[in-house]
C-alpha cells in the first residue's frame, strides 16, 4: 500500500514537471469572463440548503466582484479572493476553480465540503491562503500544495484526508502555517519538512502519523508551535532539540509513545510557555533545568513512567498555572 501511495505522488510529480512548463500558462487568455464562468461552475456544484446565499446573491446582474464572498484587484479586475466560510454549503469544487488565476486566497471553512479537490488547483500559483477546516474533503492531501510557490497558511483540519504527509509540501517554502489536525493521516513525518525554513506552526494532531520524530524538524529554527497530539509517534527526543528552537512557545507531545528520560532536552527552549508530555513512555527523573524556564504557564507530565521527586526548582516558576502530573511513580511531598 505504501509503496504503491509513494510511487502514485512520485508519478504524480513527473506529471507535474513535465506537463506545466509545456502548457504555457501565460499565452491562455483569462479575464473577468473567465472568473465568472468559474464561480459559476462553483455555484451549480453546491448545495446551499439554509440559506441560498449563493442563488439568491451570486446573481449575473451583478458583477461578480460583488458577490458575496468575492474580492477582486482593483489593478487587474480579476477575483483574488473568495471567502465562502461558514455558509453551510454542500458539494464538490469544480475544476474549473482552477481558472481563477489571480486567486490568492481560499477561504472555505466550516461547510460540508466533500470529495478530493481538483488537480487544476495546482495552477493557482498565487494562492497564500488556503483554509478548508472543518468540512468533508476526502483523499490524499494534495501533493501540488507543495507546488504553489507563495503558500503561506495551509489549513486544513478536521477532514477527512487520508495517506501521508506528501514530500512536495517541503518545496512550500513560504509555509508559516501547517495545520492538518484531526484528519486520518498515516506513516511517518517526513524528514523533508526540515526544509520549511519559515514555518511557525506545525500541528499534526489527531492523526494516526507513527514512526520516529525527524530529528530535522528541531532545525526549524523560526518554530512556535509544534503539536503531535494523540498520534502513534515512537522514540526518544534527541538530546539537542532546543538548541535550534529559540522561539518555540508550546511544545504538545501527549498521548504518543514516546520513551526514554528527558534529562536536560528542554534546557535551551528558553521561551517555552507549554510543555504536554502526558500519555507517553517517558521515563527517568524530571530534570531540575525545567525550573530554569520561566515563562512556563502550563506543564503536563502525566500517565509516564516518571520517577523521583518532583524537583523544587518547579516552585520558582511564577507563572505556573497548571501542573498535571497524574498516574506517575513520583514521589516526594508538594
Ligand atoms: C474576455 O476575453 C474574451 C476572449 O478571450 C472576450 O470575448 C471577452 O469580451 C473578454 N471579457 C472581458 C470582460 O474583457
Ligand atoms: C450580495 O452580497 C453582497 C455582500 O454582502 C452585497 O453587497 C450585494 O448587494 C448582494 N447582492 C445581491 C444581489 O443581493
Ligand atoms: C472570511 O470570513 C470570515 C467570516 O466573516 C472571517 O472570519 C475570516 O477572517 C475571513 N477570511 C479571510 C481569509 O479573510
Ligand atoms: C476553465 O477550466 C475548465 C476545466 O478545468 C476548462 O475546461 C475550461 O476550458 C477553462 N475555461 C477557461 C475560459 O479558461
Ligand atoms: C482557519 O480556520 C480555523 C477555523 O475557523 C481557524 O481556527 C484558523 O485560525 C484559520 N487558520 C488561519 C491560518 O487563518
Ligand atoms: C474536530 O475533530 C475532533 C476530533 O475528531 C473533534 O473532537 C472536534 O470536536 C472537531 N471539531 C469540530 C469543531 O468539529
Ligand atoms: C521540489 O522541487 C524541486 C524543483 O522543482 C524538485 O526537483 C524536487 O523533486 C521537489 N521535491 C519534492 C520533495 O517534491
Ligand atoms: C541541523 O542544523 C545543523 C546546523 O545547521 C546541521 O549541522 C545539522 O546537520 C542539521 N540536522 C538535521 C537533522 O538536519
Ligand atoms: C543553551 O543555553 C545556554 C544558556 O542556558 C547557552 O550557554 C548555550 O550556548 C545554549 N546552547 C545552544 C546550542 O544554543
Ligand atoms: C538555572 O539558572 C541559574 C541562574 O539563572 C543557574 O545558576 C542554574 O545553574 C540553572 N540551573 C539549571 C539546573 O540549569
Amino acid at each position: 500500500m505504501m509503496g504503491m501511495a509513494k510511487t502514485g505522488n512520485f508519478l504524480f510529480l513527473l506529471a507535474v514537471l513535465l506537463c506545466f512548463p509545456v502548457v504555457p500558462l501565460a499565452n491562455i487568455k483569462r479575464n473577468i469572463s473567465t472568473d465568472l464562468s468559474a464561480l459559476l461552475a462553483l455555484r451549480s456544484n453546491v448545495l446551499d440548503p439554509t440559506h441560498e446565499l449563493l442563488t439568491k446573491n451570486w446573481t449575473t446582474r451583478m458583477s461578480v466582484c460583488n458577490w458575496l464572498g468575492v474580492k477582486c484587484s482593483s489593478r487587474h479586475h480579476r477575483v483574488v479572493a473568495l471567502n465562502m466560510s461558514y455558509i453551510g454549503l454542500q458539494g464538490s469544487i469544480p475544476p474549473e476553480i482552477g481558472n481563477l488565476s489571480f486567486l490568492n486566497s481560499f477561504d472555505f471553512r466550516y461547510n460540508s465540503f466533500t470529495g478530493r479537490l481538483p488537480q487544476e488547483m495546482a495552477r493557482l500559483r498565487r494562492l497564500r491562503y488556503i483554509n478548508l477546516s472543518f468540512n468533508k474533503f476526502s483523499g490524499e492531501v494534495p501533493s501540488w500544495f507543495g507546488f504553489l510557490p507563495n503558500l503561506q497558511y495551509l489549513f486544513i483540519a478536521n477532514n477527512s484526508f487520508t495517506g501521508s504527509l506528501p514530500l512536495s509540501l517541503s518545496n512550500a517554502s513560504k509555509l508559516e502555517v501547517l495545520n492538518v489536525q484531526f484528519n486520518q493521516l498515516q506513516g511517518n513525518i517526513p524528514q523533508e519538512i526540515g526544509n520549511l525554513g519559515k514555518l511557525k506552526i506545525l500541528n499534526l494532531q489527531g492523526n494516526q502519523l507513527t514512526g520516529s520524530m525527524p530529528p530535522a524538524v528541531f532545525n526549524i529554527s523560526s518554530l512556535q508551535r509544534l503539536s503531535l497530539t494523540s498520534n502513534s509517534i515512537s522514540g526518544i527526543l534527541p538530546v539537542n532539540m532546543c538548541f535550534n528552537l529559540p522561539k518555540i512557545q508550546a511544545i504538545f507531545l501527549s498521548t504518543n509513545q514516546f520513551s526514554g528520560q528527558i534529562q536536560s532536552r528542554f534546557k535551551n527552549c528558553s521561551e517555552l510557555q507549554v510543555l504536554a508530555l502526558s500519555i507517553n513512555k517517558f521515563s527517568g527523573a524530571i530534570p531540575r533545568e525545567i525550573g530554569n524556564l520561566t515563562m512556563l504557564s502550563k506543564i503536563s507530565l502525566g500517565d509516564n513512567s516518571f520517577q523521583g521527586e518532583i524537583p523544587r526548582e518547579i516552585g520558582n516558576l511564577l507563572n505556573l498555572e497548571i501542573l498535571e502530573v497524574g498516574y506517575s511513580s513520583l514521589t516526594g511531598n508538594y
